[in-house]
């Protein structure tokens, strides 16, 4: 999960001002995230939907917009909140992911430049190293920044995000900062602690079409995955503890546009392919890091391909540790609930556990669950005889 998509009220970061904002002309999110899950205050019921989904980790977000609502205040009851959801977690036997930026900054930060200001590398760092010292002790690995690349494309390039610019040149001053500002992020938290630091990239794969294996189809499949993965790993991977991967989908390429096959789509029209999963993971064999996947999960508001998505990805994973050697650890599924995505609202469902916006945002675990719970509970996936 993520602070902003599931917490609810996060009123001092850019999101939030920009969700309330109605200026003619500027993109909009379809709807605003208001109280979101409410996970700030119902935490435990939804850490007792782990326990009951067998869950040995959770991942989650620590917002920068509460913990330090001005450029130099940070608020006591805010990290005092923080500790109580993370001692919460390990109460019930769940190790904690924590990751310090999932796409949402603090206002005054965003006013005075946000990631396009190269002077991002010290203020991050000094939030950080906080965090490093409020929370070390309850977390069992840090994640300093959630998809640098998606964050920088999204928000300085498509200009769907805020602060909606649609600049190559910001997009690509933003990616560089965020790996200089994890790079340097890194060194601050191990001032003070040994809990192992590592961050979240998206990886999509591009695989060219096997039945017209085209050259110029080959060179930008080649280009495309050099983008998504070396390019950015490659100038931090000394500076990681561990690889986050987030993986959704897979595009297949003809004559340099997307030719994706619909059979297996997911309800925002994604290609479901674990076969990407499974290369992805042989190819960063080389950085010989351990391996989380961070995310992996399917917009799937019937709950029609969801088990089968979990037990092809966990099939995909598992023939990467057995068949490949691949140092894969762990394993989390995006979400545990139906949240806020982003500029969609709340219209894809991602969750295991439906949020019934009608009725006091009740949780109502899906079929899916009993599945997942039963994978989580036996280590293995269960053939029915
Ligand atoms: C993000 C999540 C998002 C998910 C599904 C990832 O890129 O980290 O915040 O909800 O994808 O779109």
């Amino acid at each position: 999960m993520s602070a902003h998509q599931v917490e609810g009220n996060n009123i001092n970061s850019d999101w939030w001002q920009w969700e309330q904002e109605k200026v003619v002309g500027r993109q909009y999110p379809v709807e605003p995230s208001g109280v979101a899950c409410d996970f700030y205050h119902r935490y435990e019921e939804d850490f007792e939907l782990c326990r009951k989904l067998n869950n040995n980790a959770i991942r989650f977000s620590i917002e920068w917009a509460r913990i330090q609502p001005g450029s130099d205040t940070f608020d006591q009851a805010a990290i005092d909140h923080y500790k109580k959801i993370l001692t919460a977690a390990r109460k019930r036997g769940l190790k904690t992911f924590v990751t310090l930026h999932h796409f949402t900054n603090p206002v005054w930060f965003a006013r005075q430049g946000g990631w396009r200001n190269a002077n991002v590398i010290n203020v991050f760092g000094r939030y950080a190293r906080r965090c490093a010292v409020e929370f070390g002790s309850l977390v069992d690995a840090f994640i300093t920044i959630n998809e640098p690349q998606v964050y920088a494309l999204m928000a300085f390039l498509a200009g769907l995000w805020p602060p909606n610019q649609k600049s190559p040149l910001s997009s690509f001053q933003v990616q560089f900062n965020m790996a200089a500002a994890h790079r340097h992020a890194y060194d601050r938290i191990k001032e003070v602690t040994e809990t192992p630091v590592g961050l979240a990239k998206n990886i999509v794969w591009y695989e060219t079409d096997p039945y017209r294996h085209r050259v110029h189809d080959r060179i930008a499949a080649g280009l495309l995955n050099f983008l998504e993965t070396d390019f950015y790993l490659r100038p931090i991977a000394k500076k990681l503890d561990f690889i986050g991967l987030n993986f959704y989908f897979t595009h297949r390429i003809r004559n340099f546009r997307f030719h994706d096959p619909t059979d297996y789509v997911s309800d925002l029209g994604w290609w479901v392919h674990p076969g990407g999963l499974g290369t992805i993971l042989k190819n960063l064999k080389k950085y010989h890091l351990p391996i989380y996947v961070t995310e992996n999960g399917v917009a799937d508001g019937h709950d029609i391909l969801r088990a089968h998505f979990i037990r092809d990805m966990v099939i995909a994973c598992g023939a990467a540790i057995h068949e490949e050697n691949v140092d894969l650890r762990g394993y989390f599924h995006w979400s545990l609930l139906d949240n806020y995505e982003w500029h969609h609202g709340y219209g894809p469902k991602f969750g295991l556990v439906e949020v019934d916006r009608e009725r006091d945002l009740d949780r109502k675990p899906r079929r899916s669950f009993e599945y997942y719970a039963e994978i989580c509970r036996e280590n293995r996936i269960v053939v029915e005889e």
